[in-house]
């Protein structure tokens, strides 16, 4: 039986890139596959955050989900430091992972920067409670942007070692899914910077809750370059603001690449993002007031993470139970 399992972080800002690279492709598995989303908290606090404005990122991102179409009745919705099983069995399978196979992850280094002897533990660890995240369910497949992909191969690797150390087939191995024409959303003022919600440039990133105006503010804004659209893809090869766009643009309108491009080549840029804004308004205006709607009744999220955590606690019990006794834990 598949499983879906997966999750952002609640900090900052939520953005077009969170939307195109993971939720909107959530939306269709939901209909056909048993789907859990997280909204990992305890992810969170590998970086400093403001407790109340943690509390506020959590509740904004489960209106998130929601308004963008994940239905809460046949998907559960929970934030991960509701279940305490996460970080029981994160502890079990740290134990088996060697540390040569964290200190792979590009990731870690990107976020640790120069000072990497002052990075909290916790962030270097973090590969691993995401691997405890997806196995505590036994999830087979995880839907994700393209950044993450290296951390689900560790997962599948983690999934490996306890099944070859325990030489069972106790957790099935997680596959990626990495699907959609924006699979690596960049920065709209850095086309080889990804789009992320740590840009300290406010003008790089479009927010799910930004207004129609700040919108079309930020895609005139956005850096381009002086040559006309070009009219196949591999003539983009070298132009990643010009390519990213496209492909932004392509996702919002449910277009493939060459089809997106095909509608503009030779035209300038200003014809094409007065287009990209009108798309970009009309999917993500509808989502922010909805979100907007749903943020003002926070009493309604709450009983939506509170019952999602419910469902997901009779799910991972059982696993961890499970993984505990067969690591020899006495459980008298
Ligand atoms: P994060 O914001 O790191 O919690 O990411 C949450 C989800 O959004 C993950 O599935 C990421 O892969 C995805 N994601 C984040 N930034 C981007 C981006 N710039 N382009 C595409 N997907 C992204
Ligand atoms: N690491 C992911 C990110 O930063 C978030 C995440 C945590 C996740 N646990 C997960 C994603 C489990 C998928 C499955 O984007």
């Amino acid at each position: 039986m598949n499983r879906i399992f997966s999750g952002i972080q609640p900090t900052g800002n939520l953005h077009l890139g969170n939307y195109l690279g993971a939720i909107r492709n959530w939306i269709d598995l939901q209909n056909e596959f048993e789907c859990i989303f997280c909204i990992v908290d305890l992810h969170a606090l590998t970086q400093p955050q403001d407790p109340a404005e943690l509390r506020g990122s959590t509740r904004e991102v489960t209106a998130a989900y929601i308004a963008a179409g994940i239905d809460p009745e046949r998907c559960t919705i929970f934030n991960q430091s509701m279940v305490s099983a996460h970080t029981e069995l994160a502890w079990l399978l740290s134990c088996l992972t060697p540390i040569g196979w964290l200190n792979r992850m590009t990731q870690f280094k990107e976020k640790a920067g120069k000072h990497r002897e002052m990075a909290g533990l916790g962030l270097y660890a973090y590969p691993v409670l995401m691997a405890a995240d997806i196995l505590l369910y036994k999830a087979t497949h995880v839907p994700v942007g393209e950044d993450q992909k290296q951390h689900i191969e560790l997962a599948r690797d983690i999934a490996g070692a306890f099944n070859r150390r325990y030489e069972r087939d106790f957790f099935p191995l997680p596959e990626p899914q990495i699907f959609g024409t924006a699979t690596r959303v960049m920065s709209l003022r850095d086309g080889t910077k990804k789009m992320s919600k740590s840009d300290s440039s406010d003008y790089s990133r479009i927010n799910l809750t930004d207004s129609g105006e700040m919108i079309a503010l930020k895609i005139r804004r956005a850096k381009t370059d002086p040559e006309p659209l070009p009219s196949t893809i591999a003539d983009l090869e070298h132009r990643p603001e010009a390519d990213n766009l496209i492909g932004i643009y392509a996702a919002l309108c449910g277009l493939s690449r060459e089809d997106a491009l095909g509608k503009f080549a030779g035209r300038n840029f200003s014809a094409f993002k007065e287009a990209l804004s009108e798309a970009a308004v009309e999917v993500l205006g509808r989502i922010g007031d909805h979100m907007r709607r749903l943020m003002a009744e926070p009493g309604y999220i709450d009983g939506v993470l509170r019952c999602g955590a419910e469902r997901a606690r009779a799910i991972a019990e059982p696993v961890l139970r499970e993984a505990q006794q067969i690591s020899g834990l006495l459980r008298p």
